[in-house]
């Protein structure tokens, strides 16, 4: 019970933005990660709240959870759940979302073999958790990349101003949106370690240990 008397907000999943009542833009996200350090956190005694984008995961025991669709819900959502100790984001949330949602189905238009849909910036929530007057003690993000993975997730720990980065290492086979495996690398200012390839609940629990070694540094 070593995070007891702790409060633990993550963030999982994908977000949906809505084009009109039946379509959407979204991602491939299954929110597996974020679950994953839910539980681990509820299991070591944390007060554990997860703000959920739309998947299909059973509840983790002990979790608090609160679902949303759209990247502005869970940037309503999370900012709302503050304060927290520990931030963690790892939801996929969508960069872009269409400037207006149709109030009805957009039709094809006869002679029209194109449509353009106007997208604006969604709010960086985990930048607003890590500059909020209620900033949890440690804020933690994810990033998915394919390149560069050392310099852009350390560019993320000042553009941001987040204290550590869990960056998935993308083409380690079994790895990835989809998958029960992970393999991650956590940077932070003074050092990272690689975690995994190992399943999602492994690197979950190595994760949390990190979060107590840096709370109680
Ligand atoms: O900048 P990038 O999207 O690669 O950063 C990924 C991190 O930022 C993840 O932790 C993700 O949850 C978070 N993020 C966010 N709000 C956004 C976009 C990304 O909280 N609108």
């Amino acid at each position: 019970m070593s995070l007891a008397g702790t409060r633990v907000l993550v963030s999982a999943g994908p977000t949906y933005e809505d084009l009109d009542p039946v379509r959407f833009i979204g991602n491939r996200s299954s929110g597996k990660m974020g679950f994953a350090i839910a539980a681990a956190a509820a299991r070591r005694g944390a007060d554990a709240v997860l703000v959920a984008g739309p998947v299909h995961l059973k509840t983790p025991d002990g979790v608090r959870r609160i679902d949303v669709r759209s990247a502005a819900q869970m940037h309503a959502t999370v900012l709302g759940a503050l304060p927290a100790d520990v931030y963690i984001g790892a939801a996929a949330v969508a960069d872009f979302t269409p400037r207006n949602v149709a109030p009805a189905k957009i039709k094809k238009q006869p002679g029209h073999d194109t449509l353009t849909l106007e997208l604006v910036r969604t709010p960086d929530i985990l930048a607003d958790v890590a500059t909020h007057l209620r900033r949890p003690r440690l804020v933690v993000g994810f990033a998915a990349e394919t390149d560069d993975v050392a310099h852009n997730a350390r560019g993320k720990l000042d553009s941001k101003r987040v204290d550590a980065i869990a960056a998935n290492r993308v083409g380690v086979a079994g790895s990835g949106f989809e998958s029960d495996d992970n393999a991650l690398t956590i940077y932070w200012r003074g050092g990272e370690i690689a975690l995994g390839p190992a399943p999602k609940t492994t690197i979950a629990d190595a994760l949390m240990d990190f979060i107590e070694e840096r709370l109680a540094s």
